[in-house]
């Protein structure tokens, strides 16, 4: 992409709105632009990160042996009835009345209607287990949304249902969501801790929310500085082996990592002193078993291996897709702006023509350009007729980890400059090893 040619609205300004770091940036960096309260357009900086994010929740999901599919956003009340949650739900849901006085609601999570889906078509142990899940956006009147998409009241959510015979399968599903979640994280850079939590609406008994550390994060947290130790990294994890993925849980399980609503003052105080850590922590994903909360209300019975029928086990597994380019940048960013792990990033690589119209320089930039998308990497070129300062600042905000400078001066020597955004070091390099390496650090992921 060539910036001259792209949408990129960038704020000088800071917005008087936003009360924390990543609105803040989000919107400076013209990735996203609010329509009403808790309601926004994803401008194509802000879009595209939201799909890394998407592809990196999609690769994890089906390399767990999950099954993509797509619900609508608008359901059925009468669904809803057969659960009992259209009134337990309460104003947090958006109800909506069609032409022909029929209720429906702009689905807040989509427990009923995979349920109604499964008990349609499912009928025999045999067809199991099964998780199926979806990335769709989500409906939450939420009293204050702030924050910008860390607390919309439109936002995208992945979830996942998983279908089971017994209780013993149905934590081998909850286990492996909790290993798929762990290795999504690590791909966007994010270190997310497992915590017990407590159940809310969703109901049920077994419960982890992952939380990423940050000042800003909405939950008070405590936990064993132990756990940031943990790395997935790169591990071969057998997803149909209860007993692997249960050992990878169990190690992010043991350490004490607990929300304010879970909290226990002696399990906590029985931690060494100095590895004890109470902070605050960003909800961006959630984890339940609720065994058969669901199946039982709506019928959704399967015939066991001795022809009985039975309701099936159920859980539900949320990631916040949407939440999460919050939970990044509060995570990574300085005073200059955005910095995005090279899991994420919506450009592998910025190219700065430190003199445009300056023949030498405009091919040696068009030559990198050139090389770089040869190799399936995607750079983004800043070809307008600004002054460096400006172009600096600019990448600066956007955070493209990797920016290659090219100006008259250094091509004498035959160099262009390669810079890290996160530690600000900069090298001379000859433009064909400037690409080998941005090349190099994008192949090891
Ligand atoms: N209003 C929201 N805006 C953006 N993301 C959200 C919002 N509500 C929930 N999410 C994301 O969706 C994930 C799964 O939804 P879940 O039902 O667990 O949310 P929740 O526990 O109600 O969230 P919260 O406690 O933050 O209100 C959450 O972990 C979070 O990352
Ligand atoms: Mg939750």
């Amino acid at each position: 992409m060539r910036l001259s040619r792209y949408f990129l609205p960038v704020l000088k300004e800071n917005p008087s709105e936003a009360q924390i770091v990543s609105h803040r940036l989000m919107l400076r960096a013209g990735m996203i632009k609010q329509s009403s309260a808790g309601i926004y357009s994803w401008l194509p900086l802000g879009f595209k990160v939201l799909k890394n994010i998407e592809n990196i929740v999609h690769e994890e999901q089906v390399r767990a042996g999950h099954i993509p599919m797509l619900m609508p956003t608008l359901q059925s009340a009468d669904l809803w009835r057969e659960s009992g949650r259209y009134d337990d739900y309460g104003e947090e849901m958006l109800r909506i009345t069609d032409r022909h006085g029929r209720d429906m609601l702009y689905g807040p999570t989509n427990e009923e209607l995979i349920t109604d889906i499964f008990r349609s078509h499912v009928g025999s142990y045999k067809d199991l287990p099964l998780t199926l899940y979806h990335i769709q956006w989500k409906f939450r009147d939420e009293i204050r949304p702030r924050f910008g998409v860390m607390r919309g009241r439109e936002f995208l959510m992945k979830d996942g249902y998983n279908f089971d015979i017994d209780y013993e399968n149905a934590m081998h599903a909850y286990n492996r969501h909790m290993v798929s979640y762990l290795r999504s994280y690590e791909r966007m850079g994010l270190q997310a801790i497992p915590m017990r939590a407590d159940s809310g609406p969703i109901g049920g008994e077994d419960t982890h929310e992952f939380l990423v550390l940050a000042d800003t994060g909405e939950s008070e947290v405590f936990y064993d500085s132990a756990i940031l130790d943990l790395k997935i990294g790169d591990r071969v994890v057998d997803f149909d082996n209860w007993d692997d993925c249960a050992a990878i849980c169990k190690e992010w399980t043991t350490p004490y990592a607990r929300t304010d609503e879970t909290h226990d003052e002696a399990a906590f105080n029985a931690i060494p002193e100095e590895r004890r850590r109470t902070s605050r922590g960003i909800e961006v994903g959630q984890i339940f078993y609720f065994g058969t909360k669901y199946s039982e209300p709506m019928g959704a019975t399967v015939q066991n291996s001795e022809g009985q029928k039975v309701p099936v086990h159920m859980g539900s597994h949320g990631i916040g897709v949407s939440r999460l380019l919050g939970a990044i940048i509060e995570a990574s960013h300085d005073d200059k702006g955005i910095i995005w792990p090279e899991g994420v990033t919506p450009y592998h690589c910025g190219i700065v023509n430190l003199k445009q119209g300056d023949a030498e320089a405009d091919a040696a930039c068009e030559a990198l350009y050139a090389s770089l998308t040869a190799l399936g990497l995607e750079p983004l070129y800043d070809d307008r007729n600004e002054r460096a300062g400006g172009k600096f600042a600019t990448m600066d905000l956007i955070g493209l980890p990797w920016r290659i400078t090219v100006g008259p001066r250094g091509l004498k020597n035959g160099v262009v400059e390669l810079t890290s955004r996160r530690t600000g070091e900069s090298e001379e390099l000859p433009p064909e090893q400037a690409i080998e390496k941005v090349a190099q650090i994008y192949a090891k992921r």
